[in-house]
């Protein structure tokens, strides 16, 4: 199983003095050293914390494989065009929330997330769907030519009795068991940390797992290096 580690809270960090440093590069380049199998960023419309600058950066120096996360604004998409990332993850985005809340709304927005996929296909990006563990969701995602998706990790990180968690863990199996059977690429992630990520390791149909405040938060005390090692040695 890979490992996706997401750098935005690098840039939270720079851009809380809006200075230039933490460098998103150096730790793209940490974290890829440390064994990481794809690097990971969110350009968000507000810019919060991931710059153009970053992506344009990044896509230069990556030497594994960059992950832009992104919602389906236009001048996002425009932006993921110039860019050329080898893969999109599209992901719903709100301008107050903490954080990703939920997964695409696939079945209402499937003809502007329909044209977006077309878009960055034609520049040989591949495109990842964001979802929730559903069914109908997973069927949509199939329908309007998704070949990859996320599924979104964050109600079983959340969940705060171990029942609750057994069942968030059953819808997770049985979507994954449901896109595996329509022929989709699994990836999963959000609220994953280093004690919940090794009950989702445990799926193994799963390609890869994107994770990034555990392993950012981690690596203030402890180094990014050792960060992504302990991360990658849990979920392999
Ligand atoms: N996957 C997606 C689609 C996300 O939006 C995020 C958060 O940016 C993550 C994974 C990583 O989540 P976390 O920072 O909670 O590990």
């Amino acid at each position: 199983m890979k490992l996706g580690v997401n750098i935005d809270h690098i840039a939270t960090l720079r851009q809380a003095r809006k200075i230039d440093y933490p460098d998103t590069i150096e730790a793209m380049k940490i974290c890829e050293k440390a064994g990481c199998d794809s690097i990971v960023c969110h350009l968000r419309e507000d810019r919060r914390h991931i710059q153009d600058k970053d992506v344009f950066r990044l896509k230069e120096e990556i030497t594994t494989k960059f992950n832009l996360e992104m919602c389906i604004a236009k001048k996002i998409v425009d932006i993921a065009c110039k860019v050329c990332p080898d893969m999109v993850t599209l992901v719903p985005e709100k301008r107050k929330e903490l954080t990703t809340e939920g997964g695409l709304d696939v079945i209402s927005q499937k003809h502007e997330i329909k044209d977006v996929i077309t878009r960055l296909s034609e520049k040989n990006i591949q495109v990842s769907l964001f979802i929730d563990p559903e069914k109908d969701i997973i069927e949509a995602s199939k329908g309007i030519g998704a070949e990859i998706i996320e599924i979104h990790t964050g109600e079983y990180a959340n969940a705060l009795t171990r029942e609750e968690k057994n069942y968030q863990l059953q819808r997770i199996s049985g979507s994954i068991d449901l896109a595996i059977s329509l022929g989709l690429e699994v990836n999963a992630g959000h609220g994953l940390n280093y004690e919940n990520v090794s009950e989702i390791a445990e799926f193994s149909q799963i390609n890869e797992l994107n994770i990034g405040h555990s392993i950012i938060a981690y690596a203030l005390f402890y180094g990014l290096e050792n960060a992504v090692k302990k991360m990658k040695s849990l979920i392999s």
